[in-house]
């Protein structure tokens, strides 16, 4: 059975999370095994509420169908949605191993970390590119990730925002080498190195990977070889 992916320190080896927004959503399940098969360390499931986001996406009923197809694949959900904690639990009823909620709508961000603890997954703290990084600082030690916006979350297939970069590094001499930092938001062959450099552990990537014709070479070169 899989486990969450933020269950362990970092390593020098960056993990990379495939977001399923631009798989084909007619064969999902085949699409998210073929990265899977590629060497994504996980899938990455954007839910979006229309409100936080301007766009629709899914919910935790697909989480709980791509578990029952590949219960060995560790499932990171990103929740863009205005009130997360009152959809945590039916998102780890769904099996999921790992949660993560914007610093943009928590009230208590240290009572979200204990929260989604107490259910069982690990907990990521996210911000958008236009979020003070102050905010995250004070509360990054609850958490088991931090996730940097690196586009205005929403869409796939937009492009890298290089400013975030200073923020990333911020995070990462305040979390120490072991701390997950992960980017969001196109990247892509030629931004990963800047996000390596800038101390990011874990690459998020929809259009650049389920667009490629070798998804093995891409995950490849987003992980450095
Ligand atoms: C954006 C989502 C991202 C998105 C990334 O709102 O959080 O995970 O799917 O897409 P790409 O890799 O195409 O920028
Ligand atoms: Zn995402």
């Amino acid at each position: 059975m899989a486990r969450s992916i933020f269950a362990d320190e970092a390593t020098a080896t960056p993990l990379v999370a495939a977001s399923i927004l631009s798989a084909d959503f007619g064969a999902l399940a085949l699409d998210a095994r073929r990265a899977i098969d590629a060497g994504a360390d996980a899938l990455h499931i954007d839910v979006m509420d229309g409100h936080f986001v301007p766009n629709l996406s899914m919910g935790p009923v697909v989480c709980s169908a791509l578990r029952d197809h590949m219960p060995d694949v560790s499932q990171d959900v990103h929740l863009m949605i205005s009130n997360p904690m009152d959809r945590i639990e039916q998102f780890a009823k769904a099996g999921v191993h790992h949660l993560t909620v914007h610093v943009e709508v928590l009230d208590d961000p240290r009572a979200a970390a204990g929260a989604i603890h107490d259910l069982g997954c690990t907990a990521g703290i996210a911000c958008n590119p236009a979020t003070d990084v102050a905010q995250m600082l004070d509360v990054i030690d609850a958490f088991d990730m931090a996730l940097v916006m690196s586009v205005v979350p929403g869409f796939s297939g937009q492009a890298f925002m290089p400013e975030v970069l200073e923020k990333t590094r911020v995070l990462r001499d305040a979390m120490g080498p072991g701390g997950h930092i992960q980017m969001d938001g196109g990247v892509a062959p030629a931004t990963a190195a800047a996000c390596r450099a800038a101390g990011c552990t874990v690459l998020v990537s929809a259009s650049a990977l389920f667009g490629s014709d070798d998804m093995p070479g891409v995950v490849n070169t987003l992980r450095g070889g």
